[in-house]
């Protein structure tokens, strides 16, 4: 897998790519709930957990903790993190993905310590942690650092509630101290909260399983904490047996982005729509025939052959603004599209790199700053050979490369492999012209 690439034989901007795109488990929901299993009073059973990367990381991090994982026939995930003693993250798992500092919130709740790495993860521009670290102070941790290890230990008696508020909202942030405050001693209140439905669904699995959590999907959030272990709730007198992982927005707009581009017809199913509501709002705006149903979405090429479609400003944002992880799909869909449009990254300072390459293929793009690029549209795209920077410009290659004219190679595979499960196959179904080489 360490080396596959793709090639892909791109369709010259005809759209004629048609069939169903089935979307998978979300990979950010799909992590934070794997590591609330260490809350549990015996194991968690995931359902809908895609098959990728990360998820085996985040599997394998826990394994080396002491939990037992395993994947059920049908599909579901398994943990069992009673067995768990270890409080120091395996230091190179834990550098491969950003995610592993979500461990620390349920160990340090815990055991009352934890020692982890400064967590590596996608190159997309500086990732700090100061905003977990200062929660975890307010709630009583002292922490002390040394050649980029944290070390935290929470009061004697455990973790106390605070007023917790989030200078700049964050993501794995909220979902970190969310998990911690679950079994803090009192209240906490999380602030200026990211209010991503992964947020949403971290909270009501939790609260399912017995926490004291309202608030989610605002941007205050109050936790009250408990002694007690969590547990799934019986169902109708029966043990509920597993929960379901909320489906992949990011996948979503990503595959809508590319049913725009290249489809004559392409339905989208076991999705939200209303968690890419921007999105499909924007595609409207410039022309995109999209039809959404409550758990579908469909995608028609325009009735009258090569209309073009308007361009349109991103400016990306936290939940329900337009999402940092579509900004690259959605540039490449204004490369397409006529006129000009400013992308407005707002999130991260290190997310329009893979602009470059989209230039070297045919595309019209300034790049202003390390927030700003604007696109001059339409251009036609040429393959070329392409090295993702992170998984999510590595769709957007993908996208691209199935627009242009000609070969693609699409080196890294691995890192798209971390986000979207066996991707080729999923779009060879439709007509895509793409295969994987494994070295
Ligand atoms: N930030 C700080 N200090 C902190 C934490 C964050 O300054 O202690 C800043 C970040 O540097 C960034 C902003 O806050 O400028 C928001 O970052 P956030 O913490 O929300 O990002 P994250 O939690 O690390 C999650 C997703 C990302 C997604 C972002 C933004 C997961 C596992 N990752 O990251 O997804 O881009 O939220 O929505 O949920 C991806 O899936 O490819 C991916 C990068």
């Amino acid at each position: 897998m360490a080396d596959d690439f793709f090639i892909v034989q791109g369709l010259g901007g005809k759209r004629s790519l048609s069939g169903e795109l089935p979307v998978r488990g979300s990979k950010n929901a799909a992590l934070p709930a794997m590591a609330s299993s260490l809350l549990f009073d015996g194991p968690l059973t995931l359902s809908n957990i895609p098959l990728i990367g990360d998820v085996e990381v985040m599997g394998e991090m826990l394994e080396e903790l002491g939990a037992e994982v395993k994947r059920n026939s049908n599909g579901d995930l398994v943990i069992d993190a009673q067995p768990v003693r270890a409080t120091s993250l395996p230091r190179e798992l834990a550098k491969q993905m950003r995610a592993s500092v979500i461990l620390a919130g349920p160990l340090l709740a815990r055991f009352g310590e934890i020692a982890f790495p400064h967590p590596g993860g996608c190159v997309i521009g500086a990732r700090p942690i100061d905003l977990f670290l200062e929660g975890f102070q307010k709630m009583g941790a002292e922490y002390e650092e040394a050649d980029s290890v944290y070390r935290l230990r929470a009061p004697k008696t455990g973790l106390r509630g605070a007023d917790i508020f989030f200078r700049q909202p964050t993501v794995t942030g909220t979902e970190t101290l969310l998990l911690a405050a679950t079994r803090a001693h009192g209240k906490t209140l999380l602030r200026n909260a990211a209010m991503e439905p992964e947020v949403v669904f971290l909270a009501e699995l939790l609260r399912a399983s017995g926490a004291h959590i309202k608030g989610e999907g605002t941007p205050t959030i109050e936790i009250i904490g408990t002694e007690k272990l969590l547990r799934l709730p019986a169902q109708a007198g029966a043990p509920r047996k597993s929960i379901a992982v909320i489906p992949d927005r990011i996948e979503t707009g990503s595959f809508l982005i590319l049913g725009a581009l290249a489809g004559k017809d392409i339905s989208i199913t076991h999705c939200e729509p209303e968690h890419i509501r921007i999105l499909i709002e924007l595609l409207r705006t410039a022309g995109v025939n999209v039809e959404a149903g409550k758990d579908s979405l469909l995608v028609r090429a325009p009735i009258k052959k090569g209309t073009a479609y308007k361009s349109f400003g991103i400016k990306t944002h936290e939940y329900p603004g337009f999402p940092t992880d579509l900004q690259a799909p959605a540039t490449v869909f204004l490369t397409q599209a006529h006129g000009e449009a400013l992308v407005h990254e707002t999130i991260f300072d290190g997310r329009l790199a893979y602009t470059k390459d989209l230039v070297a293929m045919g595309a019209d793009i300034a790049l202003w700053d390390a927030h700003r690029a604007s696109v001059k549209g339409p251009t036609p795209l040429r393959g070329r050979e392409l090295h993702g920077p992170d998984l999510r410009a590595g769709l957007a290659y993908l996208i691209a490369a199935i627009v242009a004219r000609g070969k693609s190679v699409i080196y890294n595979a691995q890192l798209i492999d971390r986000g979207y499960e066996r991707i080729e196959e999923r779009l060879k179904k439709i007509g895509v012209m793409i295969e994987r080489v494994s070295n």
